[in-house]
């Protein structure tokens, strides 16, 4: 089964529309990093309002613990929304109580309302099929329809992706659609070598996805900040760096599967460890297996792939046919760190394939480190959703919507 697409909601003139994004962008102290994801769904919202249609938007910021705080607030969010489509967007400061539901009931034909954090109620993300559902109720007694454009949450079973399109009748946004156009081309037939570069910090959600991930790809480049749980596996002592001590054992598993496959696994062979986590802080270059050997001991922190790793990682990208990236090789956001980002990101830009930057923070990465979109092949606003994607997994907020394999 396919897709349904906005046509199959019909006439939207004088329709509420409830609209799920992704507009979870990076902030530094309430300034938007990055609005990206803000631009990427302006499509959907354009469409809805020159339809006439009354759009209410619902999205989730960060993580917060499922009740309200104000680091993750969507008001800037709301702003910059309004700013980009050049009209008043009404900010709900709530997300199923009397703010929300009087912006709602406020909005005329082809007006739109944003209403505040999802993730501020815990039942967005319960596990509780019971508790998401009657969430999802009392979001869709906004809306006569409900459009799902979020691609960075369709991998996720949360209340606003799953059980709202139920609620509703439903379809998926010209976001989705384009990012399934895009990823479909890397799964069916990509050419080869297909090469696979991950990094980031969000380690246990991408772990999990290299055991898929083997069977699919030549070589899979680990940089970030799952590298230290590789390097633990090999035995060597990472210091203060990021360590995800439960998961070595499936590390283990996996390096000995590549080998079995004959996939590269290709480790970093140096390091950048630094005296803390600041722009300021001392730093040197070690070998890998040598993260507490530096005058920092056992409080050195790795921040970056080292520039050997820099070096031999853009020789494989060039080499490649196909290159999916997602994740930061380091803290691409203090200038010492941003190395190793950068030198993956030059060579994605320059190399003769078909390249793929994925997630949030690979593409605030680029951007933040100036280059523009179109110096790639696609950047996709999902991180962990285009991963599950070529993993092969059925997504949630995609099956939902009457999509299947
Ligand atoms: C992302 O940043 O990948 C998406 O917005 C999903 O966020 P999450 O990993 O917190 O669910």
């Amino acid at each position: 089964m396919s897709l349904r697409t906005l046509e199959s909601l019909g006439e939207l003139k004088g329709k509420r529309v409830v609209v799920r994004c992704d507009l979870n962008v990076p902030l530094n102290d309430g300034v938007i990093a990055d609005d990206g994801r803000i631009r990427a769904s302006l499509p959907t919202l354009m469409r809805l309002i020159q339809a006439g249609a009354r759009v209410i938007v619902v999205s989730h910021l960060g993580r917060p613990d499922g009740e309200p705080d104000a680091r993750y607030s969507l008001a800037p969010v709301a702003r910059r929304l309004g700013e980009l489509l050049a009209m008043p967007v009404v900010f709900a400061s709530d997300t199923i109580g009397s703010s929300a539901s009087e912006s709602a009931a406020r909005l005329g034909d082809g007006g739109i309302a944003l209403l505040e954090n999802l993730r501020f109620n815990p039942d967005e993300t319960s596990k509780d099929t019971v508790a998401r559902t009657t969430f999802a109720a009392k979001l869709a007694a906004f809306g006569d329809a409900f459009v799902s454009d979020g691609f960075g949450v369709v991998h996720r079973k949360q209340a606003s992706v799953y059980e709202l399109a139920k609620a509703l009748p439903s379809a998926a946004g010209l976001l989705i659609q384009q990012e399934l156009d895009v990823l479909e081309r890397l799964t069916v037939t990509p050419e080869k070598p297909y090469t696979v570069v991950l990094g980031g910090s969000k380690v246990s959600d991408k772990l999990a996805v290299i055991g898929a991930l083997l069977s699919k790809v030549d070589r899979l480049l680990i940089g970030g900040g799952m590298l230290f749980t590789f390097l633990a596996a090999l035995g060597h002592r990472v210091g203060a760096s990021l360590l995800e001590a439960d998961q070595i054992d499936a590390v283990k598993g996996y390096l000995a599967e590549a080998e079995r496959l004959g996939v590269d696994i290709v480790l970093p062979t140096d390091i950048v460890v630094a005296s803390k986590f600041a722009a300021n802080a001392e730093h040197v270059v070690v070998a890998a297996g040598s993260i507490e050997d530096t005058a920092f001991g056992a409080s050195g922190l790795g921040l970056d792939i080292g520039p050997d790793t820099a070096a031999r990682f853009s020789e494989l990208i060039m080499e490649s046919k196909t290159v999916f990236w997602n994740g930061p090789m380091g803290v691409f956001e203090l200038a010492p760190f941003a190395a190793g980002t950068l030198a993956v990101a030059s060579a994605l830009s320059t190399f003769d394939g078909f390249g793929v930057v994925g997630g949030g923070d690979s593409a605030a990465a680029v951007r933040a480190l100036g280059f523009n979109d179109d110096q790639f092949g696609h950047i996709s606003t999902g991180g962990g959703a285009s991963l599950e994607f070529l993993e092969g997994k059925s997504l949630p907020g995609l099956e939902v919507l009457g999509w299947h394999k």
